[in-house]
């Protein structure tokens, strides 16, 4: 029986005390939804030493959006994996579309990240997805499946195993289009069959989640597919009531 997730993106919004008043929301909230549901807020990097200290109780866990390639030294304006860590922070982003679109991060980029992560007990979660002419022009699965094999098949099974997966079409991120729950089960699907490619029978235990444009509306639709183990939500997240409203799409 895989996890549950329901996992809150907050992007670039809210300050700190904004985003301390969003987490208590949630928090409040939280007991209409199954207790088998678990939930992840993430916030931008100012915020989590006040998140983590509040979320501390509720149940809730907390995640950081991205973390630097390299441990430590003279890299101006990053954030080290170990310094996100020992905030008390269990997750990390990595590979969103934002930043490997806006960003420039490669697959090298991403290796390195994925080793700070895990050297540091942050748990990665692994965002892919195609572009809207990459869906159109049928490319969608060798894309998926090249941003897989490049960073996910150079983990150990042990590292593996903690891995969870997030599959966020970017044709679908913050544009109100929601992949239809027939297109998020065919690619779900798609992907645990590449991964039991490299990793075998435990790929049956990764937890995929989809992204994009999900809502209170379509969670239960998505979520209700056999390989949809949640979703990582970016606008919704932002609103208690429409965050928890997705938790009760399972
Ligand atoms: O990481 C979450 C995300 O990119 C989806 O954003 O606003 O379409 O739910 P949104």
């Amino acid at each position: 029986m895989r996890k549950k997730v329901v996992a809150g993106n907050w992007k670039m919004n809210t300050t700190p005390a904004e985003g301390v008043e969003l987490l208590k929301g949630v928090a409040a909230l939280k007991g209409d939804v199954c207790s088998c549901v678990n939930f992840i807020v993430i916030p931008p990097f100012t915020h989590l030493s006040e998140i983590v200290k509040n979320a501390k109780g509720t149940g809730i866990a907390v995640g950081a959006q991205n973390c630097a390639a390299e441990a430590k030294g003279a890299y101006t304006g990053e954030v080290s994996a170990k310094m996100i860590a020992s905030l008390g922070v269990e997750y990390v982003i990595l590979g969103h579309s934002e930043r490997r679109e806006y960003y420039g991060e490669t697959s090298a980029t991403l290796n390195k990240k994925m080793v700070q992560a895990y050297e540091n007990n942050l748990i990665p979660i692994y965002c892919v997805g195609e572009k809207l002419e990459e869906r159109e022009n049928g490319k969608y699965f060798d894309v998926v499946r090249a941003q897989i094999e490049e960073v996910v098949f150079n983990l150990t099974p042990e590292q593996f195993s903690k891995l969870i997966i997030a599959y966020e079409p970017v044709w679908a991120i913050g544009t109100g289009k929601t992949a239809t729950a027939e297109q998020a089960q065919e690619i779900h699907a798609f992907i645990r069959k590449v991964l039991a490619e490299k990793f075998g029978d435990a790929a049956a235990n990764t937890v995929i989640l989809y992204g994009g444009s999900c809502k209170p509306s379509n969670a239960a639709e998505l979520f209700a597919k056999e390989d949809v183990d949640g979703g990582l939500i970016g606008g919704a997240a932002l609103v208690a009531s429409d965050f928890i409203g997705i938790g009760k799409g399972f």
